[in-house]
């Protein structure tokens, strides 16, 4: 599932972190792509051992945590700590998959990786191209969102960044472990959710939605591992 979660940072926090960025010193993306990725990735990003990149980095994974939508689409168990990338000067990633599996930069534990998330800290009509692809069943899905706002999809599909002709596009992007490992059932518990919440606000906790949140939390129950 795809989905576009508005609004996760504020204009002011994404100002402070533009601020910050701009004056950081940042290293060839390659540095931590696999070997395939490696062969197509053409970014710069902040390393993850700057004090203020760890810093930033909280105040993303933070905010992802504390939005409703992202935690009732991810279900997380476990969610990395965020990076930063800078696309310019025709800086662009190629097709390519991420890796199944990432170690937590402080408890070095693997983290199987489920979900990717990009949040955008520059505008749309700060850089032409930079569109995120995201290639699955139903085709190509081309992503440019607003300042602050975040799109997660799935971690198995291939996707890409197309190149940045003009101005600079920066993001910060991050994986997450679900509690529920297949997309199909998280798709399915989000949007039963959402109908769930909808409905709430038509008929209050009636003997209906009562037993519909029922289903979802034995749904739940049965999908999710600890
Ligand atoms: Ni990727």
């Amino acid at each position: 599932m795809m989905l576009h979660i508005p609004q996760v940072l504020t204009a002011q926090q994404v100002a402070h972190m533009r601020q910050h960025l701009l004056s950081a010193s940042w290293q060839k993306g390659v540095v931590t792509a696999g070997v395939q990725a490696a062969q197509v990735k053409h970014n710069w990003q902040l390393s993850a051992q700057l004090a203020l990149a760890q810093q930033l980095a909280q105040q993303v994974r933070e905010a992802l945590l504390a939005h409703p939508l992202f935690m009732s689409a991810v279900l997380p168990k476990q969610v990395l700590m965020p990076l930063f990338n800078c696309y310019q000067q025709g800086g662009h990633y190629g097709n390519h998959v991420d890796s199944a599996i990432h170690y937590d930069a402080q408890t070095r534990l693997p983290v199987r990786t489920d979900v990717s998330t990009t949040v955008f800290l520059s505008e749309p009509d700060e850089y032409c191209g930079g569109e995120l692809v995201i290639e699955d069943t139903y085709g190509c899905h081309e992503v440019k969102l607003a300042a602050g706002d975040a799109i997660i999809y799935p971690a198995t599909s291939l996707h890409r960044v197309q190149p940045v002709t003009d101005g600079q596009r920066l993001a910060a992007f991050l994986w997450s472990q679900s509690m529920v490992r297949d997309d199909w059932q998280r798709h399915l518990l989000f949007d039963l959710d959402m109908t769930i919440m909808r409905l709430r606000q038509q008929l209050q906790d009636s003997a209906e939605v009562v037993s519909l949140s029922s289903h979802y939390h034995n749904l739940l129950r049965q999908w999710a591992e600890l």
